[in-house]
């Protein structure tokens, strides 16, 4: 797809004639016959360019050109005016026109302007994300974070928001999966549109299966009306299937070629429709697993996988812990009417030992209850929930039975060489020599550890 052009002409012929000719050359079009109808559209769906006649019934192609030129600067407008009209076509330039072109039209001339308004567009979008991108550099939307990890995932971030491919979103259980699936959609182009959430876990298959690709009045014994389905529904926007890893084995034909060939036929249905939609998938599950172990599809894993974001657990982003603590302890104790401060020394420490397995969310949590717990102005260990508090990271958890507990194996190698350089009072040489690794391999690795 080439892109997306809005034309504004009151000609139906000639409509007709510029979405057939424009359709061949590879562009989407969508054709309206008054100014005003052309103007609200512009507003509410994707457009590349609006390529507008001068002579309307409502408005006239300079009205519609200051317009978008005060409301959309970014949308280019090319204006089609009568030949030898070139005061019109200087007047439209003026109005804020990106290009003109005059009529009886050339296709291949249109073409060649849209084409470049096209470039002009994404161009502009580029400038604006690396304006964004120097404005913000440590948050991305609601997102917050200043580690490595995050600063690495912000920017990544916001190179695919735009993409039009599938997304798929994994980590650990709280790690912010719907809160980046929701960044993702209000950096992309679709943010005039809104973000349908379905949770695949939530329901049984056959609620699932109507849900997503709707059914016809009486399709089945429950089906009392008819119902479009999200695929549908979330038309022109995203669709965010969360949990898509709990999705039915016998859902996942349909699901896959829904979205190979960008159609549903909903159930009891007759016809098949089309759909324009961004899918954004997230899973705290090993996917890769479920395939290998037969439980999901693998043509189906390709085509969700098309861009990986992996959030990074908690316990790898250094002090974004006590960022964000400090973000939701001004939450919380405005919300409870408290007046606290920030948390104490050892109780920071406490929080930047933890393992944090239930990740932001756990996190949260914990602040949550610290606020209502404390008496004082900041928050100290004894106000902190007891796993937290008695969590011993010196201990090598190799004998838990909650496999909450249970760590990786670069979480047991990053612990037990800190338990060492501990016990040999800092000494890195004997660290190294107990530890049987030569003392630059050491040296790298704690600087990893202190860059987290
Ligand atoms: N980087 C972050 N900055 C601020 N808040 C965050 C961040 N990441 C997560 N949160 C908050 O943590 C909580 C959990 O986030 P979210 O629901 O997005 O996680 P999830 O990965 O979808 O979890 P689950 O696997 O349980 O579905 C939410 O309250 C969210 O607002
Ligand atoms: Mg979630």
């Amino acid at each position: 797809m080439k892109g997306k052009i809005l034309v504004i002409e009151d000609d139906m012929e000639m409509c007709n004639m510029l979405s057939v000719g424009l359709n061949r050359r590879g562009y989407t079009v969508s054709t309206f016959t008054s100014g005003q109808e052309g103007l609200a559209a512009a507003q509410s769906q994707l457009t590349d360019v609006v390529l507008a006649d001068i002579h309307l019934p409502d408005k006239n192609g300079l009205e519609i050109c200051s317009s978008i030129a005060t409301n959309q600067p970014d949308i280019p407008v090319v204006i089609m005016t009568a030949f030898g009209s070139m005061d019109t076509a200087i007047a439209a330039i003026r109005a804020g026109a990106y290009d003109f072109v005059t009529k009886p039209l050339d296709l291949d001339i249109l073409a060649l302007s849209l084409d470049r308004a096209v470039r002009f567009r994404n161009l502009q979008d580029t400038v604006k994300k690396l304006r964004d991108a120097v404005k913000h550099p440590q948050s991305f939307d609601n997102l917050v974070g200043e580690s490595p990890v995050m600063e690495e995932l912000f920017s990544k971030l916001s190179r695919i928001s735009d993409s039009e491919a599938s997304l798929l979103i994994t980590g650990e259980s709280g790690s912010g999966k719907e809160l980046t699936a929701k960044a993702v959609h209000i950096h992309s182009r679709r943010k005039q549109q809104s973000m349908t959430t379905i949770n695949c876990a939530a329901m049984p298959s056959q609620l699932l299966e109507s849900e997503l690709f709707g059914h016809e009045k009486g399709a089945f014994t429950d089906a009392k009306i008819h119902r479009k389905g999200l695929f549908l529904e979330a038309d022109g926007g995203t669709l965010f299937l969360d949990e898509v890893g709990e999705i039915p084995m016998e859902l996942q034909p349909k699901l896959l070629r829904a979205l190979e060939e960008r159609v549903v036929r909903p159930l009891g249905g007759a016809t098949e429709r089309t759909f324009d939609v961004r899918i954004v998938a997230a899973t705290n599950r090993d996917l890769e697993s479920a395939v290998e172990d037969g439980h999901f599809r693998e043509d189906l894993y390709y085509r969700l996988n098309v861009i990986n974001i992996e959030m990074p657990p908690l316990r790898s982003r250094g002090a974004d812990i006590l960022l964000l603590a400090g973000k939701f302890i001004q939450h919380f104790s405005a919300k409870q009417n408290k007046s606290i401060t920030g948390i104490s020394n050892a109780s920071a420490e406490k929080l930047l030992e933890y393992s944090w397995p239930g990740n932001v969310r756990e996190l949260r949590n914990a602040i949550e209850h610290a606020v209502a717990l404390t008496q004082f102005e900041k928050i100290v260990p004894d106000d902190l929930p007891e796993k937290i508090r008695l969590f011993r990271n010196n201990y090598i958890l190799l004998g838990a039975e909650d496999p909450m507990e249970l760590i990786s194996m670069e979480e047991m190698e990053r612990r037990y060489i800190m338990h060492v350089l501990k016990r040999t009072g800092g000494n890195r040489t004997l660290t190294a020599r107990i530890l049987q690794v030569n003392r630059k391999t050491l040296y790298r690795k704690l600087q990893l550890y202190e860059a987290q």
